[in-house]
């Protein structure tokens, strides 16, 4: 039974190990503080099945739109891969960004660096995918960014469109 737990100060450390070994090259430290902190309205948490931590997930939102839910540092570790696990800890985060007033969800993918199975995965999982290249965001200009997105709500998902996501170097 897969179930997640919201980071706070007392797992904080844990979660910045685990999602280092999920990303060992970008790390998450200064957005899981900040949200543990209260200086950020996103949500991110550690994934368990049963005992045993697998992984991580989270949710953002760009400025004053609540409408359209961010994957933010969803990961499984390598060890529990391939079991369909990450899938089932993609519906909780659904049922929690339902929750939250979401109704759809989105993904930023950088298509040079991204991992491609992930591309794949969520593909699997119902998302479609439109390249992201905003004349105003300059970092999309590259044009190695795509959006992927799923309806929360069985609804036709309406594109992003190349609405501003402000990207910054941390999204290179
Ligand atoms: C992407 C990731 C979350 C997948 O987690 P997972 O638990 O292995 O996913 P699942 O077992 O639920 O996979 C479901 C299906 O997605 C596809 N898939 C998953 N990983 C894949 C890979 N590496 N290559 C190709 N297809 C893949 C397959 O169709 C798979 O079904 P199958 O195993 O029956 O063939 C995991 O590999 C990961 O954490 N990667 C590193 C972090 C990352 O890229 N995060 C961004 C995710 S949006």
């Amino acid at each position: 039974m897969i179930k997640h737990i919201k980071l706070n100060q007392d797992n904080l450390a844990f979660a910045i190990e685990v999602q280092n070994e999920i990303f060992p090259y970008e790390d998450a430290t200064k957005e899981y503080t900040d949200m543990v902190n209260g200086q950020s309205d996103a949500n991110f948490f550690l994934v368990y099945n049963g005992d045993d931590c697998i992984g991580v997930s989270g949710l953002k939102h760009y400025g004053i739109d609540v409408e359209d839910g961010f994957l933010g540092w969803f990961g499984i570790l390598p060890k529990y891969r391939r079991l369909g696990l990450g899938s089932e800890a993609l519906r909780l985060l659904d049922e929690t960004a339902r929750d939250l007033g979401f109704r759809r969800m989105r993904v930023i993918f950088n298509t040079e660096k991204g991992f491609e199975g992930a591309k794949t995965f969520l593909k699997v999982n119902g998302y479609t995918a439109e390249p992201y290249q905003c004349p105003k965001d300059r970092i999309s200009l590259s044009g190695n960014y795509a959006i992927l997105s799923r309806s929360l709500y069985n609804e036709p998902i309406e594109p992003w469109n190349n609405r501003n996501l402000h990207l910054t170097e941390a999204n290179r």
